[in-house]
């Protein structure tokens, strides 16, 4: 993990989502899908913490991040910061999304806006060649990916539960198709969103064997480092440090 200054490159708004390119080459280059990236939101010491970030493009000097409205401080600061403006960054946290090699079709399933977070994955494994499905499910249209940012390549499925885009409720009767379909899942939701996930999974394929799901647990970060234990959760047999043994899990571990 390094400490760099990352610079606001550009800033793309897209109704009140705001999504920054954040300019950091020794950063971006560490960087995998699914890590996480922990950002000073302050001049000061003042919001003192950090805020996570899952980056939703990756390239080789630059990483994007996704604001999507809401009430903290922090990234309220980091929706107003002009371009140009330099902020601390701290990153990568953690293990990110590893692709089998037996993998030929991989499924990316995603819920609201932390659906953004497979965004690298999905580009990386097309960009492999790799056969991609991608479905998310979102309360509303504002949450979801717009085709246009995704490889043509991939397959693309969403629900909504308002219906404003897709098809109306979730993804529940798409998944056994997806999912015989699937050599290998990578998902991002809430804890119920890989419950929901695991008995579709065992519906599908009988068993929900090791090694053919990995899941982003997610929290938020202090240090990043294992020092301040603020990201402990009950995963993987144990209480375990998130920001070293995840965020990315097998399946099987975030539900153990
Ligand atoms: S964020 Fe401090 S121990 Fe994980």
């Amino acid at each position: 993990m390094i400490q760099v200054r990352a610079r606001i490159q550009e800033r793309e708004t897209r109704g009140a989502v705001h999504i920054l390119r954040l300019h950091a080459p020794d950063l971006a280059r560490q960087l995998h899908p699914g890590q996480a990236v922990l950002i000073q939101t302050g001049w000061s010491l003042d919001p003192f913490l950090r805020r996570t970030f899952h980056p939703i493009a990756i390239d080789e000097a630059t990483f994007r991040i996704r604001l999507a409205p809401d009430a903290d401080r922090g990234r309220a600061w980091l929706r107003m910061a002009a371009e140009g403006t330099e902020v601390d960054a701290l990153g990568p946290v953690g293990q990110g999304f590893s692709l089998p090699d037996h993998a030929r079709r991989i499924l990316c399933l995603g819920q609201g806006d932390a659906a953004w977070a497979l965004l690298p994955l999905v580009r990386a494994a097309s960009a492999r060649g790799v056969g991609v499905a991608l479905a998310v499910e979102a309360t509303t249209r504002r949450q979801t990916i717009p085709a246009r940012d995704l490889p043509l390549s991939v397959e693309y499925h969403v629900a909504t539960l308002d219906g404003s885009a897709g098809r109306r409720g979730d993804l529940r009767p798409l998944l056994p198709d997806l999912l015989t379909w699937a050599d290998a899942v990578m998902a991002v939701g809430g804890m119920d969103f890989y419950r929901f996930l695991a008995r579709a999974i065992e519906d599908a394929r009988v068993i929900l064997p090791r090694g053919y799901a990995q899941a982003l647990y997610q929290t938020d970060f202090l240090c990043g480092f294992g020092a301040c234990q603020a990201c402990a959760a009950d995963v993987a047999g144990g209480r375990r440090r998130v920001c070293l043994r995840g965020p990315i899990f097998d399946l099987v571990d975030i539900l153990r």
